[in-house]
């Protein structure tokens, strides 16, 4: 199929919106990352999402609204938290886990009695969204397992020729998927982080518990109670490996090993003799989420054997970061 690049103006956006009602798949801007949209009533438009992106079947989507009047179709309750949340938060990059209805199609939450929603700040998503009255589920827009697209080129690069269009829009400003939280078990779990941070969520959910996937790998045998979290996901081709140390040892480290390139802190460039890219400041959380995915897939340009991560922080914005980061490393970290 021809993938057709729609300008991100009224036209593209009246394109887009006729496209989803007769049951196709777009790829539309959000500020986490692109979203590859659906339908969330048409099973077979969701079928289309699974096999484009290669997706496991057991990995379940979020459905996005522009209006917090949409959520009625969507899910049994909204408890009074969730209500706290969404004045909050949204629109904004926070998913909520709660109890379905029956109205959406059973795929999008892969046999679940739960459902992610959230509502995007992106305004061109807000606009397909009202443009096509649907509530649209959208995992991110790559392949599965490779680093998710923050640029409508990196869409393109993964999915061009798999789905109907992609709407041509600016890079996402947050740069890393939104938090998901649960609130359909008690107390409420923090399943993934985002720029919405533990911090944040605590001044409405103080007894928020984090999931241990967020900072480990499960074992084989361990239930997830977010799918996604247990595949392994955001690798570029060439081996990652994440590293723990302060910054004089990470260089040093750097420079003394064969065949590789680093990922490292703006003030650290200077003193790593291999191929290197800077992903901000080391204090600069933000940044590190804005610029991440970019230089995952960046990565394979180096044409090393191995790329060592200076591991973020884990506070704040940069446990969204490391939480990506181990998984792109596959689990395997150093701690020098
Ligand atoms: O920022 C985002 O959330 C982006 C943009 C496009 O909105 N979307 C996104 O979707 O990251 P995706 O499919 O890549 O990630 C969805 C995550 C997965 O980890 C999935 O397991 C979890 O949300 N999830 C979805 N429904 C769930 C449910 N009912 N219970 C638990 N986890 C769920
Ligand atoms: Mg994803």
């Amino acid at each position: 199929m021809t993938t057709l690049r729609l300008l991100s103006d009224e036209s593209g956006i009246r394109e887009a919106a006729k496209i989803l009602k007769n049951g196709g798949i777009v790829a539309i801007p959000t500020e986490t990352v692109y979203g590859l949209a659906a339908s969330a009533y048409n099973e077979q438009a969701i079928s289309k999402v699974f096999k484009a992106k290669g997706r496991p079947q057991d990995n379940p989507l979020i459905v996005h609204i522009a209006e917090l009047d949409d959520i009625k179709d969507i899910v049994l309750s909204f408890p009074k938290q969730a209500r706290l949340l969404a004045e909050r938060f949204w629109p904004g990059p926070l998913t909520l886990v709660l109890k379905r209805t029956d109205k959406v199609a059973s795929s999008v939450s892969a046999g679940l009695n739960t459902i992610a929603v959230r509502m995007p700040e992106n305004e061109v998503a807000r606009r397909v969204i009202k443009a096509s009255g649907l509530p649209l589920a959208a995992p991110s827009a790559n392949l599965s397992g490779s680093p998710s697209p923050t640029s409508a080129e990196h869409v393109l690069s993964d999915l061009d020729g798999r789905i109907d269009a992609v709407i041509m829009s600016s890079a996402s400003n947050v740069g890393v998927e939104s938090t998901v939280v649960s609130l359909a078990e008690n107390p409420p779990r923090l399943l993934r982080p985002g720029a919405v941070t533990p911090e944040g969520l605590r001044e409405i959910l103080p007894d928020l518990v984090v999931d241990k996937a967020v900072l480990s790998e499960l074992d084989e045998n361990e239930e997830a109670a977010s799918p996604g979290m247990k595949y392994k996901h955001y690798s570029p081709k060439t081996e990652t490996v994440l590293v723990e140390a302060e910054s004089g040892r990470f260089c040093e480290f750097v420079n003394k090993q064969e065949s590789c390139a680093a990922i490292c802190f703006s003030e650290e460039q200077a003193l790593i003799n291999k191929p290197c890219l800077s992903y901000g400041n080391k204090e600069d959380s933000e940044t590190q989420a804005r610029l991440i995915f970019d230089l995952l897939r960046k990565s394979d340009r180096f044409l090393v054997d191995k790329v060592y991560i200076h591991a973020p922080k884990k506070s704040g914005v940069g446990l969204a970061v490391y939480n990506r980061l181990i998984r792109a490393a596959g689990f395997k970290v150093i701690k020098l």
